[in-house]
């Protein structure tokens, strides 16, 4: 079964089992490696992307399910050579603490910063991603320091 979808702006097509893991065709048949695996069970955020427009943990989502979509990953915020600034005050704040939940954080607050009425404030924001080791205050601070451009909190 022939798959097309585009990530990060670039069209494929893949010929994967259709139950494969959207997760697993970005990381293994794209080369698409930011996205991060944490529990693998729809739990820890870690390997949250956008599809369509809408927060999607690729974990849970079969890549059947991502046909004709758009997906866009941690990769997909930078661009023309430039950080996205929740990239660059992660760096700046110390909110990237670790490898594993960072870009899965960084998308669901981009999502955020797009979408500022769907959440209550950064922590409802980011409440489906977890960290599991330093704490949030770093991250949260990040977040604010990014969103304080867009005039939300
Ligand atoms: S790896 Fe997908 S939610 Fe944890
Ligand atoms: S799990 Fe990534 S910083 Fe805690």
């Amino acid at each position: 079964m022939q798959i097309s979808l585009t990530v990060n702006g670039k069209n494929y097509q893949v010929t994967p089992p259709p139950m494969k893991r959207l997760l697993d065709v970005l990381r293994e048949d794209l080369a698409w490696t930011g996205t991060k695996e944490g529990c693998g069970e729809g739990e820890c955020g870690a390997c949250t992307a956008i599809m369509d427009g809408v927060l999607v943990l690729t974990c849970m989502v079969p890549i059947c399910q991502a046909a004709g979509k758009h997906v866009t990953t941690i990769e997909g915020l930078a661009a023309d050579g430039k950080l996205h600034r929740l990239q660059q005050a992660f760096l700046e704040k110390g909110g990237a603490q670790c490898g594993i939940c960072t870009p899965g954080m960084i998308i669901a607050a981009a999502y955020y910063l797009e979408h500022p009425d769907e959440a209550e404030d950064i922590g409802e924001a980011l409440a489906g991603n977890q960290c599991r080791c330093t704490g949030y205050t770093r991250i949260f601070e990040s977040v604010k320091a990014a969103s304080s451009l867009y005039s939300i909190v």
